[in-house]
């Protein structure tokens, strides 16, 4: 095989809960994940050094030295199978950079999958997901896709059932917000309060909502604890979350660390219209529509 292509999705959280700082410098979770459908590809192709170039629309954002999240899968995988292997690696970016929706950890996932099938290594799926855990905390994830709930750093993952399809609204924000910079202002704000840090727990009322497809019922639920870390770094993410509100969205929240706002539409009709609207708001670059659960990493 000279050349081989996945597709892999982004992700919104639909509950992130933070639970208090560990000593080794991460938060334990309830991250509920659910994969969308704006994909990146990752192509992989015969060749005997390692490289990786970025097409797209965000292509000018994305690092392509040694800090480019999807060669340093290829490199861990590579070190996993205990040979000297090479990949000329091209992305073909849509998912928004720096934008809270997993884009770098889906081309390291992307790249694992591509990878292995390059090199005839064969591994199974939970070999790639330790590989993927050990480079970051939602790699795992956007192997796995659909909606799961990730617990520890949110690397240990269990699939849950959901009900037919989400309708969403992805309002895409000027620059990005390094995730750990969130987590730090996350912890910065709760030293001020100085209140307890409650252990996180999984929202059943979410998770029946998940299972029932109940869109209202699951835009009534969002949670993510770094939105007021994100809101503080960047206030004008708040005039976005009011815009998609006002245009009848059933919930509004920051993805993950931001600054990407994620709206949950009624149907596909609404999200077109919604993504039109927020569009023209003078706070976001763009707004795409997208429905979700999908699929994780997969072979085209
Ligand atoms: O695991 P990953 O490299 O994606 O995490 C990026 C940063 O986000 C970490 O360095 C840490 O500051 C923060 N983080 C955290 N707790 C988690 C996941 C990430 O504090 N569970």
């Amino acid at each position: 095989m000279s050349s081989v292509t996945v597709r892999v999705p982004a992700k919104v959280n639909v509950q992130l809960s933070v639970g208090p700082l560990r000593e080794d410098g991460y938060h334990d979770l309830v991250n509920v994940f659910h994969a969308v459908s704006i994909f990146d590809e990752v192509v992989a192709k015969e060749s005997e050094g390692m490289t990786v170039s970025v097409v797209g629309e965000w292509a000018d954002q994305v690092p392509v030295d040694d800090g480019n999240l999807a060669i340093q899968a290829a490199r861990a995988l590579a070190k996993h199978a205990g040979r000297t292997y090479g990949a000329e690696l091209v992305i073909h970016k849509a998912i928004p950079v720096a934008g809270g929706m997993a884009g770098g950890s889906a081309d390291a996932a992307g790249a694992l999958v591509a990878c292995n099938e390059l090199w005839g290594l064969g591994l199974p799926l939970e070999d790639l997901m330790e590989i993927a855990g050990d480079l970051g905390s939602d790699v795992p994830f956007s192997l796995l896709g659909g909606t799961a709930v990730g617990t520890g750093r949110g690397e240990q993952l269990s699939q849950l059932p959901t009900g037919g399809l989400f309708h969403w609204v992805f309002a895409v924000a000027e620059g990005g917000l390094s995730t750990a910079k969130v987590y730090a202002e996350c912890d910065r704000l709760r030293a001020e309060t100085g209140a307890d840090v409650p252990w996180p727990e999984l929202d059943e009322a979410l998770l029946a909502a998940l299972r029932a497809g109940d869109a209202p019922a699951l835009g009534a639920r969002l949670a993510n604890d770094l939105q007021l870390a994100a809101l503080t770094l960047r206030p004008d993410l708040a005039g976005t979350l009011d815009e998609g509100r006002r245009h009848g969205a059933l919930g509004a929240l920051v993805s993950g660390s931001g600054p990407t706002c994620a709206f949950l539409a009624t149907d596909a009709d609404h999200a077109r219209d919604l993504a039109s609207t927020l569009s023209q708001f003078a706070g976001c670059t763009t707004a795409v529509p997208a429905h979700g659960p999908v699929p994780g990493a997969a072979l085209l």
